[in-house]
């Protein structure tokens, strides 16, 4: 069933579970995602990029649309997501289709703008019952916000989600995107800071480079929406190089894709399942 981001969010916050959150780039991925939800009776996010849509020649529309079927045909609680959308244009699109929320990340711009920006745009999707999610930026550093030293100052966080009215917010606290090994350290002592200061649900960016273990840390100290694309790519292009180099006569992209596609689901089910077992709280 299509269901809202920030209630699963919330939901999830309040058990102290994560609910992942994971890239589409190809509708393949959406099935694989939606069927490992279900084979573990647990929630998911589908999330799309302002990138993935550009891939697409900008259309959100079409996958956009599957997307939203997918989750509607689910037996457990789906939720659509655009994903590091820096065009409003693009997330009132989103808002427009149905997704269930939207990304504003205006963390490259100045923060006035950024506040503003992220505030006009709650306006929009509250309006129309869809949830946002935004982040802060970071002045200075080459990849400003998204760099792994850059951190989220807990009261700054509180006030940009009063200010602002957003639904969830994405924190800096030691990932940083598209890493292909697991070796982030996350700063456990700031996620409790913070999430003890900020009323919305946290979430993580980048959680490609986290190992099992310290995911599991992370969200006992109260990460809550887990991001994740990079790693998936990772297990899936490994498994097709495997098929193809195995047997170099396939023309078929099903004889390959689903492969690929079959090793995704079963390291979705398993990631599910290790955001859904919190470690005991001290
Ligand atoms: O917004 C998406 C995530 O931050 C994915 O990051 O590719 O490093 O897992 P990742
Ligand atoms: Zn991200």
């Amino acid at each position: 069933m299509l269901s809202d981001t920030a209630a699963l969010a919330r939901e999830a916050a309040q058990e102290g579970t994560g609910l992942g959150a994971f890239n589409v780039v190809l509708l393949d991925h959406g099935e694989a995602f939606v069927d490992a939800a279900q084979a573990q009776g647990l929630p998911i996010v589908l999330q799309l990029s302002q990138n993935a849509v550009a891939y697409h020649g900008g259309r959100l529309r079409p996958l956009g649309s599957a997307l939203l079927e997918l989750a509607r045909g689910a037996s457990v609680p789906v939720a659509v997501h655009l994903d590091h959308a820096e065009d409003t244009d693009l997330c009132r699109e989103a808002i427009d289709l149905g997704f269930t929320s939207v990304m504003y990340d205006g963390s490259k711009l100045p923060d006035d703008l950024n506040r503003a920006t992220t505030h006009s745009m709650v306006e929009y999707a509250h309006a129309h019952g869809v949830s946002v999610e935004a982040e802060l930026g970071e002045v200075g550093g080459k990849n400003g916000v998204h760099d792994p030293s850059a951190r989220t100052d807990p009261h700054d966080a509180a006030k940009f989600a009063e200010d602002t009215g957003v639904d969830l917010l994405a924190v800096a606290v030691g990932s940083s995107h598209a890493m292909v090994d697991r070796s982030a350290v996350l700063d456990t002592d700031l996620i409790s800071r913070i999430a003890q200061e900020v009323d919305v649900p946290l979430v993580l960016h980048g959680s490609s480079g986290v190992s099992d273990e310290g995911m599991r840390e992370a969200i006992r100290a109260g990460m809550t929406k887990i991001n994740v694309s990079t790693h998936l790519n990772v297990v899936f292009t490994a498994e097709v190089r495997e098929v193809l180099a195995e047997k170099p006569e396939l023309v078929d992209p099903r004889k390959y894709v689903g492969p690929g596609n079959a090793v995704v689901r079963t390291e979705v089910e398993r990631l599910l399942a290790l955001y859904h077992s919190p470690l005991p709280v001290h």
